[in-house]
């Protein structure tokens, strides 16, 4: 019986994944991010770039590559060219947050949305940086390197590269955002220099460096885009690693130090540990903070940057296990009913008040806010595979499989432990059903890893010291 349960829900994922398919000139171009007829659509009948990335990759696992590159070529003439000192308009190399089919004047045309639409109106940072990584995983699945090395292919890698690594005011190698510029769309105290935009950017240089050609002035990005990635490296590893010695060394910290020389660079003041964190931090875990900024250490377990921190490598193999450790160690927090939190703790009280700006969608545990979020389940098992944790792979896909279609699917679930669908939260969300199926493919097939794995480059110099 189980067995039955199991094949139809996989059976119904494939169907539901291919009927959220859109097409453009009758070809396919991307998935729509929710079909949720019994809801207000809003903007979640478009194709988002951050959404499709996951259905990209677990139609690649089937070689339906025609879908992938569609998407590739056709995004990348959505890319912000736009040079004039407009300052109502996206910047160039920005890729939109999702884009739609549209008919005007009786023809099919596609329409971008840089976020301008979005209802936190916020740039997608990541937009930019999940092309280039999905278009190094068509690559390593087709082994057609001929579409990264067309003119317009080079052009717009480069144009992405000028826009992440201009200098702007910022002193450190990692990229400085405003809030709500990746998959937390809306305002969560996450600007600055969040996780999951410098993993993501770290692993956008990485695949850039595998499909820039040196020609046209390539050498020159290849040349900075390795400088970039050791300076990288180096200040996100020293710098947001956290774990139980770390913790120790920041409570006995001394404050308002001057100069060059100093231990505690960012001036984090030991009041600012959490209460909870001595507590919860398993002695052989660790983790990458949430954030890093001056008197700033924003101690939070975000799931998507430590579990793409394994898998790109930034974090080392021992950093990667103790990431695993934690995750395993404190289950019922970060997995829960639902695999998996997109962070933890949320905030409470006047402090979700105070940084979320009262967002009723964003209350504690919720959404963006501790909300669980089915979606991850594929990075986690990805981490899982990974770092030979098999174990938590299978045991995460267990925990989704039985609850995922029966539920419909949804986007998000609520709660401290994830048991309630979510409050506002779409059925037959797109991502959530791609999520499963590629959970399920990388389980079933560990090579499939390589689309989304990157490993250890031993000529990279480091620059530590
Ligand atoms: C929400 C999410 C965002 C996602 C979009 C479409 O806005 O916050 O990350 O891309 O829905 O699913």
């Amino acid at each position: 019986m189980a067995i039955t349960v199991k094949t139809n829900s996989i059976t119904e994922a494939w169907r539901l994944v291919e009927n959220s398919i859109i097409f453009y000139s009758k070809r396919p171009i991307g998935t729509v991010a929710a079909c949720d007829l019994h809801r207000e659509s809003l903007n979640y009948d478009q194709c988002f770039i951050r959404d499709f990335v996951i259905s990209g990759l677990v139609f690649l696992t089937q070689g339906k590559a025609e879908i992938v590159r569609n998407f590739l070529t056709e995004t990348l003439t959505l890319q912000s060219h736009e040079k004039q000192m407009d300052f109502f308009k996206p910047g160039p190399g920005l890729m939109p947050a999702s884009f739609k089919v549209d008919i005007v004047d009786g023809k099919q045309v596609l329409i971008a949305d840089f976020g301008e639409h979005a209802i936190g109106r916020v740039p997608p940072v990541d937009s930019c940086l999940w092309w280039i990584i999905l278009l190094r995983a068509y690559v390593k699945a087709t082994k057609d390197i001929s579409l990264a090395y067309q003119p317009e292919f080079q052009q717009g890698i480069k144009l992405i590269l000028d826009f992440c690594l201009v200098h702007r005011f910022a002193m450190y190698p990692t990229m400085l955002v405003p809030d709500g510029a990746f998959m937390i769309d809306r305002r969560m105290g996450v600007y600055g220099n969040p996780l999951e935009i410098q993993v993501l950017f770290y692993a956008a240089l990485l695949a850039a460096s595998e499909l820039l050609l040196p020609g046209n002035g390539g050498v020159k990005y290849l040349e900075t885009i390795n400088r970039r990635l050791a300076a990288l490296e180096y200040h996100v590893k020293e710098y947001y690693w956290i774990d139980i010695n770390r913790v120790n060394e920041i409570y006995r910290y001394k404050g308002e130090e001057f100069g060059k020389e100093v231990a505690n660079k960012f001036n984090i003041y030991p009041e600012s540990i959490p209460h909870w964190l001595t507590e919860w931090l398993p002695e052989t875990g660790g983790y990458l903070a949430g954030n890093l900024g001056p008197s700033q250490l924003d101690f939070r377990f975000f799931a998507l940057g430590n579990l793409m921190a394994i898998l790109v490598s930034l974090a080392s193999e021992q950093e990667s296990q103790m990431i695993m450790d934690l995750i395993e160690q404190r289950w019922h927090d970060l997995i829960g009913n639902m695999p998996m939190k997109i962070c933890f703790p949320a905030l409470e009280g006047l402090e979700w008040k105070i940084v979320t700006g009262s967002d009723p969608k964003n209350r504690a545990w919720s959404y963006h806010n501790g909300g669980n979020w089915p979606v991850l389940l594929w990075l986690l098992v990805a981490a899982a595979i990974k770092t030979g944790r098999v174990e938590l792979a299978n045991k995460a896909i267990n925990v989704a499989q039985s609850r995922l279609s029966h539920d419909q699917w949804p986007e998000y679930y609520d709660g401290k432990n994830g048991r309630l669908i979510g409050k506002e939260a779409r059925k037959y969300q797109t991502w959530t059903i791609s999520g499963f199926l590629m959970a399920k493919e990388l389980v079933a097939n560990r090579t499939h890893l390589e689309l989304i794995s990157f490993e250890k480059d031993p000529e990279m110099i480091s620059c530590v010291n």
